[in-house]
C-alpha cells in the first residue's frame, strides 16, 4: 500500500509548507500531494482560495496580487510556495499528486510539468493530476495523456468506478467515509488504482488493507509507514 503524504506532512508541519514537504522527503514517503490554485498564471501551493484558515492575511486570493501573496508566510517562516519551488525541491525524491483546487490551474500545471521534466530529475510518471473537477481532468488527458489523472469523489456513485475509466483516469481519490468492498471490486476490475484520503488511524488501515486499496493519503505519513510495514523506525 503506498503511503502519500497529505498536503505535505501536515500533521508535524503547516499544510502546503516548504517545511511540510521537507519533513515527507526525509520520511521517505511513495508520494507528496498538494494543493494548487492559480492566480495570475502562476501556481500557489495552498488548499483554499480563503487566507484566513492556513496564514495570518485576511480576505481571498483573489483580493491580492501574486507580489502580494508572495510576502504571506505560509505558516513556517517562508512564503506560500509556488508549484515551480516545490518542483525544484521535491526534484524527482518522490513522487507527486497535485490536485487541482480550481480552474485555470490546468494549463499551468502541465507546463510546470513538462519543465520539471526536461530541466529536474523527474519521470512523467512521477506526477498524478487529480481533481474534484472532473471537466479538467478529461481535458488534461486529451491534452497531455502521458501525465496520470485521478478522480477525486466525496460519494460513492451509482456505476462505482465507471466514470472514471470513461474519462481515462489512471485512479480515483475516494473518501473514506463512502468506500466499500463493491467500490474496490469495481475499480480493480476496471484496471483502476484506489486510493483513500484521508487516514491517520492504524484501525483505518487495517481496514483498507483488507479491502485492497492501493494507497492512502495521510497527515501523518511516518506512523502510516509503520503501519503498513514499510519504515524501520
Ligand atoms: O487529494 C486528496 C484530498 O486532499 C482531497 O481533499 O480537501 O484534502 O484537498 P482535500
Ligand atoms: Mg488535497
Amino acid at each position: 500500500m503506498l503511503v502519500i503524504a497529505h498536503r505535505g506532512a501536515s500533521g508535524y508541519a503547516p499544510e502546503n509548507s516548504h517545511s511540510a514537504i521537507c519533513r515527507a522527503l526525509e520520511m521517505n514517503v511513495d508520494a507528496i500531494e498538494i494543493d494548487l490554485h492559480s492566480v495570475e498564471g502562476e501556481l500557489l501551493v495552498i488548499h483554499d482560495r480563503w487566507l484566513h484558515r492556513t496564514t495570518q492575511a485576511r480576505g481571498q486570493l483573489k483580493d491580492y496580487t501574486l507580489a502580494q501573496l508572495r510576502e504571506i508566510d505560509a505558516g513556517d517562516g517562508k512564503p506560500i510556495p509556488t508549484l515551480w519551488e516545490v518542483l525544484q525541491l521535491v526534484d524527482g525524491r518522490c513522487d507527486l499528486n497535485l490536485e487541482l483546487k480550481c480552474e485555470h490551474t490546468l494549463i499551468p500545471t502541465l507546463k510546470n510539468l513538462d519543465q520539471a521534466v526536461n530541466a529536474l530529475n523527474f519521470t512523467p510518471n512521477q506526477f498524478l493530476i487529480s481533481s474534484f473537477n472532473h471537466h479538467l481532468l478529461n481535458e488534461s488527458v486529451s491534452l497531455q495523456p502521458k501525465f496520470a489523472t485521478g478522480a477525486l469523489i466525496a460519494s460513492c456513485p451509482i456505476d462505482y468506478a465507471a466514470f472514471a475509466q470513461q474519462l481515462g483516469c489512471y485512479a480515483i481519490h475516494l473518501d473514506i467515509d463512502f468506500i466499500n468492498q463493491a467500490f474496490v471490486d469495481d475499480a480493480k476490475a476496471r484496471g483502476l488504482k484506489v486510493f483513500v484520503y484521508t487516514v491517520d488511524e492504524e484501525s483505518d488501515i487495517r481496514y483498507l488493507e483488507e479491502l485492497g486499496v492501493d494507497g492512502i493519503f495521510s497527515n501523518y505519513p511516518d506512523k502510516a509507514l509503520r503501519a503498513v510495514k514499510r519504515l524501520d523506525a
